[in-house]
């Protein structure tokens, strides 16, 4: 592996960051209706709002770029990240994408309809909203140790295989088109999946019958995670562990914002012919031609060379290392945090951050603001704001058992310094907690509302 004791690059092009002070930062949250989605980019110091698109690229990936074939069919760069894809993933059909989501909205326009269910172990929230856009039910089936934030249990990422064998026998593959599993898992905090669960997840899925994708936006960080984790797999490359992640299932969406290293990209892979050639048929009219799929040529080239890229073991230790010192820290200071560390964000428990504020005046989403506030850090509430739901019955608003606050940590973005500051910060705040005010809101969108919506000081 690494065995520098440091960030193994150097860094060659930089970008400023601007100061700012309290007072600046309290005005323009507030004309940002206390929505960081709303902030401009030049108000934030440190940004972990999200670790998707905004990595930074390599020399070679850059190098790439200037090599950009923008062919409209059959460009070669297409033809370097089908060989790349192959080589990793194992499967035949490679299909380009602008990003993540939209790979998911190709695949399920093509294999589900209204009615049936896709099972998850924690669907992302535009998966979710993909699945629910066919008039299907998106249905999340983790581990119960995903929810238990004191459990140091390794793989808090795992489906529960028991209750997706129970699903699939009751619903059988009239009702149950695909089942999914998110590799890391996002939305349980970033933890992995362990190969056993993949394992046991793909015999049931074969043996019921139903193909089985991977939403492998992440599937290098889990694939270290196995390695490091998980007995009897230590001595195995990063790169075989995902070949056999991959083995295990009948094809991925993937957004390459993430373990791809580019910033901007995605694309579904899968040994399905049929729903290859349907997606196909689909594409051309949304996303562009099969050999482009809503990307220009140069992208598709840096994309090929960031997946070797992420899968180096060295930048993967250094990486989620960076994240694992953050935890400790945190946790030593006696911040609730989610832990373990997972893979590429720490999460800080805004239930018990800030036990002053009721769940309906949203804890992490005031949790998030005042970091903003304070020392000029963007992160993203993962909670109340983004998953609660209206019960049809009752009326009552249901709210997510986890209340976190995410801060994601972008790919070779950030020195150790960075998130020294990000840790003291957080820490001085926790000292001050009492002075965190709750939010409520001034507008409330009907979908995926965390992005869009307005609030004020409750
Ligand atoms: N699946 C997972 C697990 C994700 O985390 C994301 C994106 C997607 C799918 C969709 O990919 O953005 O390329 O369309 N996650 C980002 C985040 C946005 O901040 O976690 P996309």
């Amino acid at each position: 592996m690494n065995q520098l004791p440091f960030e193994p690059y150097k860094i060659k092009t930089v970008e400023p960051i601007r100061p700012s002070t309290r007072k600046q930062r309290a005005a323009w949250a507030r004309q940002a209706r206390y929505n960081v989605f709303a902030l401009k980019a030049q108000q934030i110091l440190i940004d972990l709002l999200t670790d998707s698109g905004t990595s930074a690229m390599s020399q070679r990936q850059w190098a790439g770029i200037m090599e950009g074939d923008e062919s409209y069919a059959g460009s070669i760069n297409f033809q370097n990240m089908e060989r790349t894809i192959r080589s990793v993933t194992g499967f035949r059909h490679v299909i380009p994408t602008h990003q993540g989501r939209s790979a998911e909205n190709l695949l399920f326009s093509a294999a589900v309809s209204a009615g049936q269910i896709v099972p998850n172990n924690t669907h992302f929230d535009t998966t979710g909203a993909n699945v629910r856009l066919r008039g299907a039910e998106a249905r999340n089936l983790p581990v119960g140790q995903a929810v238990d934030i004191d459990s140091d249990y390794p793989f808090k990422g795992n489906m529960d295989v028991a209750a997706l064998d129970r699903l699939l026998e009751k619903e059988g593959t009239k009702k149950i088109p695909l089942v999914m599993i998110t590799c890391t898992n996002n939305s349980a905090g970033g933890q992995p999946v362990s190969l056993a669960n993949l394992r046991q997840t793909s015999e049931v899925c074969r043996r019921r019958g139903v193909p089985l994708f991977i939403d492998a936006c992440r599937f290098a960080e889990n694939a270290y995670f196995i390695k490091t984790r998980e007995r009897g797999q230590r001595h195995r490359t990063v790169r075989e562990i995902a070949r056999e992640m991959f083995s295990l299932a009948d094809g991925a969406t993937m957004s390459a914002k993430k373990d791809a290293l580019v910033n901007i990209g995605g694309f579904l892979a899968t040994k399905n012919t049929r729903i290859a050639k349907r997606v196909k048929e689909l594409m051309v009219v949304i996303e562009g031609f099969p050999t482009y799929g809503g990307l220009a040529g140069r992208d598709m080239e840096a994309l090929s060379r960031g997946m070797e890229e992420g899968l180096d073991e060295g930048y993967l230790e250094s990486r989620i290392g960076q994240i694992a010192r953050m935890v400790d820290r945190l946790a030593g200071a006696g911040v609730p945090v989610l832990r373990p560390a997972g893979g590429h964000a720490v999460f800080l428990d805004a239930k018990r951050f800030c036990p002053h504020i009721p769940r309906d005046q949203f804890p992490g989403q005031a949790l998030s603001v005042a970091l903003y506030i304070e020392h000029g850090i963007r992160c993203v509430e993962i909670g109340g704001v983004m998953f609660a739901q209206t019960d049809p019955e009752t009326g009552k608003t249901v709210y997510p058992k986890l209340e976190l606050v995410r801060l994601a940590i972008p790919r070779r973005v950030y020195t150790d310094r960075h998130m020294d500051y990000v840790v003291d910060s957080i820490a001085d705040l926790h000292g001050k907690k009492n002075g965190i005010r709750g939010l409520r809101f001034t507008y409330n969108p009907p979908r995926l509302r965390h992005f869009l919506a307005r609030y004020d000081f409750a």
